[in-house]
């Protein structure tokens, strides 16, 4: 019912990317900084669930948060150098997370809580990822996704300055929530951050529910 993924060329483009970028990714103060703006507007729309799911971990922001706050996390990552950074950190922080390099090892499970920041800024078209998230995502859980905004000039800022190294595609937030409903989620809230302002954020958060029964 959900089949379609990223295409792989693009992912490996964008893993190859970010292992090479893992020594220097956590000490990026404008990274940082960004990041934890991006994260406070991320803790406004978490739901109640047991298990969650985050889905492209990189170093671990989103799933550390996620585990600090008593849910059971599961950190997947392509990009085994950002994630080999994400279970470094769990670990001094003493939390206890699962830790997965390889999609075909989540085939068989499906969580309360599906998490995605930061990984649909690289894919043209956000159908395949969102069917990929909804297929991982129990009949009336949740997604949380992320994605630049294209109402902000500090979504094109970004976007101009990572084309160099990875195209990135900014998106108008409304435009997101109505794919979000093409293929069959519920948009329930947004967010935005950097700054905080509806709609001139650079980054919009979105949470979306599966219906159950679906
Ligand atoms: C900008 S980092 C964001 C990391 C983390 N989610 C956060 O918010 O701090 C993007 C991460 O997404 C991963 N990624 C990109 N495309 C992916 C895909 N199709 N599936 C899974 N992970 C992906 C990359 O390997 C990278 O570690």
């Amino acid at each position: 019912m959900w089949p379609l993924r990223p295409r792989p060329p693009e992912l490996a483009r964008v893993v190859a990317h970010y292992n090479h970028r893992a020594r220097v990714y956590d000490r990026n103060l404008f990274t940082r900084f960004i990041g934890r703006a991006e994260l406070q507007a991320l803790l406004q729309l978490l739901p109640p669930a047991d298990q969650a799911l985050d889905y492209g971990c990189g170093s671990g922001r989103v799933a550390l948060a996620l585990a600090q706050r008593g849910y059971q996390v599961t950190a997947y990552d392509p990009a085994e150098r950002m994630l080999a950074l994400a279970r470094e950190k769990a670990r001094r922080a003493g939390l206890a997370m699962q830790f997965v390099p390889q999609r075909a090892l989540l085939a068989s499970q499906r969580f309360q809580l599906v998490t995605c920041v930061g990984v649909l800024d690289y894919y043209p078209s956000a159908a395949p990822l969102l069917r990929e998230l909804a297929g991982l995502t129990v009949p009336g859980g949740y997604l949380l996704i992320s994605a630049p905004n294209a109402l902000s000039p500090l979504g094109h800022a970004y976007r101009l300055l990572a084309s160099p190294q990875l195209p990135v595609h900014p998106r108008v937030p409304q435009a997101l929530w109505q794919e979000a409903q093409a293929v069959g989620l519920r948009p329930l809230a947004c967010r935005y951050a950097f700054p905080a302002l509806p709609p001139a954020g650079m980054t919009v958060l979105l949470l979306l529910q599966r219906p159950a029964g679906r």
